[in-house]
């Protein structure tokens, strides 16, 4: 690509308030983290981030992590199928199939690489592929390589269903089980009533360790058993405090994936480390109802403070409470406004999503006093943006 061509569209970018750049930032606990903005380094309310359960800044878990560091080191040396599947690999392995009622599971290096991996594997020439058309780009860029792939209307099942009595080949479904921009989910019984013999696959990154008994994902929560599904997929960066992603399902599908994915085939296996700490973490996770419980309240509680306050919220009920904004630039305003009172709230605006809105997360670590100073406090930055 021509370097003049990058200049262009990076001014290009900039002047239309689309240019993106990390912010340094480094999580705390109590759901705070610490940023530097403008050459100021200041401690912030942390409403943006995954960690749903606040199991980021636990101290035991940390000491897991560093120990296991110590005895098996950082690197895995290889891709899983060469010398990167190591005992601590095969550990982590179990206690998922074990937590999740699956026959086997896969580790990969990203819940983006699980989901490609997935609809590699298990999207043939002939099939035609139906995805929510608010999937996540992970699913998106996939689907993209497929021969046939049509979206159908966000968690609307007559919408699938119409797509699914249309199509003059074999199909495969692909949905996710909490939406990661509007917080909400589809009705996973009926979508599989509809589904009929048709696989189904499921991106479950926001419902895992967060719904369900001992945190098994937003299909447990729904009363529906793995089996329901082809396959699941999920990651461990979002409530389980780490790093990578898995597929799991039984031993027929997941030994197919493994002999097709190339995600999986030629990159190289998880940290051990990380996969001694993400097996604690995901013990943590199935006995710590008492998190589970936490972040449930703090969901009520923005809720009713909200609802109070006459934001405009969506009918989400996970902890990924999107608050509705006029237009990007509104979104921007109120945002930055909320930064400059020590809260941190992400601008989700187009293309990303369809419509402009604050994308606020909440968490365990969470307390009724902070929520209460972010709606306050977005009020009162609403009514400065003239809203
Ligand atoms: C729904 C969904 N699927 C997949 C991913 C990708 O996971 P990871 O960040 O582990 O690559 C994300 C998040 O980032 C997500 O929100």
């Amino acid at each position: 690509m021509q370097l003049t061509y990058m200049r262009q569209l990076l001014a290009q970018k900039q002047q239309q308030s689309l240019y993106r750049a990390e912010a340094v930032t480094e999580p705390l606990p109590g759901g705070r983290l610490r940023a530097t903005v403008d050459g100021i380094t200041r401690q912030y309310l942390n409403f943006s981030g995954n960690d749903y359960l606040g199991l980021s800044a636990d101290s035991q878990l940390r000491q897991i992590y560093a120990d296991a560091a110590l005895c098996y080191g950082a690197a895995s040396t290889g891709s899983p199928l060469v010398t990167g599947y190591h005992p601590v690999h095969q550990a982590l392995t179990d206690e998922l199939c074990e937590w999740l009622g699956v026959d086997d599971v896969l580790l990969l290096s990203s819940g983006f690489a699980a989901n490609q991996a997935m609809l590699q594997a298990l999207v043939g020439e002939q099939d035609l592929l139906l995805l929510d058309k608010l999937c996540h780009a992970s699913m998106i860029d996939a689907a993209m390589h497929k021969p046939h792939f049509q979206r159908f209307l966000h968690n609307d099942l007559q919408s699938l269903s119409q797509r699914l009595s249309k199509a003059q080949q074999p199909c495969v479904i692909a949905t996710e089980g909490v939406f990661s921009m509007d917080g909400d989910s589809p009705d996973l019984a009926m979508l599989v009533k509809t589904a009929g013999e048709t696989p189904v696959l499921l991106d479950d990154a926001h419902g895992i360790g967060v719904q369900g008994a001992e945190g098994a994902g937003s299909w447990a929560a729904q009363g529906l058993k793995a089996q329901h599904f082809q396959c699941l997929m999920a990651n461990f960066g979002k409530a389980l405090a780490a790093q990578g992603g898995f597929l799991a399902g039984s031993s027929d599908v997941i030994d197919f994936i493994r002999q097709q994915a190339r995600h999986y085939i030629y990159s190289t296996a998880l940290s051990p480390a990380l996969s001694v700490l993400i097996r604690a973490t995901v013990q943590r996770v199935r006995t710590e109802q008492w998190r589970r419980d936490k972040l449930q309240e703090n969901i009520a509680t923005f809720r009713a403070l909200a609802s109070d306050s006459h934001l405009p919220l969506l009918a989400s009920h996970s902890a990924i409470q999107p608050v509705m904004m006029a237009s990007s630039e509104v979104a921007l305003a109120v945002s930055q406004r909320l930064k400059e009172q020590g809260i941190w709230v992400s601008a989700i605006r187009p293309p990303t999503v369809p419509t402009a809105r604050l994308r606020v997360t909440l968490s365990a670590a969470h307390q009724v006093e902070d929520l209460q100073v972010l709606i306050g406090t977005l009020q009162q930055a609403l009514q400065e943006a003239n809203v």
